[in-house]
């Protein structure tokens, strides 16, 4: 494998349909989740990508029923506040985008945490994009830019797609090479609209707790065939 994306971003969908395939609660889809998060944290440190960003929870996750949403506020504190020693020893940084503003405090400072503890990682930037959707993610980005020019620190004309990119959630990163959405869905759900503009799109129909190692260099090879032109010959 010779082309391997700097940066791969993924929807990780289908843990409900994964779940009431083996008849079991929404919630165990979830947890199993989990274990293909760590798979492809590992994966992607043996194939040397720089940066992974997982889709975990989106402004639209809001609109479920409430005991889904506690149950994955939960386990997805749970899980990066067990998981935190292992992915220093990775060399793991994390860094979670998205609005924070709606979280409970204990979330809150849990997510600090996890980033202070994490911010010497070198190896891989993980990113984990929680209460995030692209729509709002610009939004912000845009009031940023706004008041700029509002307090005459920045002209109108000055705005480009660096001033752009540089007032969102994953500024200094580079932009998704590969975008993965399991489960067979084809569609980017509110997911980095603005950053994806030239990622390659790969949709294999595995459900997430199903994506672990194999799957991941699956999709590595997929990416490896593909062709990037951006509008050149
Ligand atoms: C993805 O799985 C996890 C989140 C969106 C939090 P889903 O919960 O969307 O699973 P399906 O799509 O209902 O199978
Ligand atoms: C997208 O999955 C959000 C995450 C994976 C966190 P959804 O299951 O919420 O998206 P839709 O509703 O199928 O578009
Ligand atoms: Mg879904």
């Amino acid at each position: 494998m010779e082309k391997i994306p700097a940066h791969i971003a993924i929807i990780m969908d289908g843990n409900g349909r994964w779940a009431k395939a083996q008849g079991k609660d929404r919630c165990d889809g979830h947890i199993e989740g989990v274990v293909s998060v760590k798979a492809c944290i590992k994966a992607a440190l043996k194939r040397g990508v720089r940066y992974l960003t997982l889709y975990a929870f989106s402004t639209e996750n809001w609109g479920r029923p409430q005991a889904e949403v506690d149950a994955l506020m939960q386990l997805f504190c749970a899980s990066v506040t067990k998981e935190t020693p292992e992915l220093v020893e990775q060399g793991v940084q994390v860094r979670i985008i998205g609005r924070r503003d709606r979280f409970s405090e204990e979330v809150r400072e849990r997510l600090l945490h996890i980033e202070e503890s994490t911010a010497g990682g070198n190896k891989l930037t993980l990113v984990l994009a929680f209460d995030y959707s692209s729509k709002d993610e610009l939004v912000r980005a845009t009031r940023k830019v706004a008041e700029m020019v509002q307090n005459g620190k920045l002209k109108a004309e000055e705005i480009d797609d660096k001033i752009i990119s540089a007032h969102l959630d994953t500024a200094d990163m580079p932009d998704p090479d590969l975008i993965i959405r399991t489960s067979g869905e084809c569609r980017l759900s509110n997911f980095m609209l603005w950053q994806a503009s030239y990622a390659e799109m790969y949709f294999p129909q595995t459900m997430w707790p199903d994506f672990r190692e194999e799957a991941f260099d699956k999709a590595l090879e997929v990416y490896s065939e593909r062709e990037r032109r951006y509008g050149l010959l």
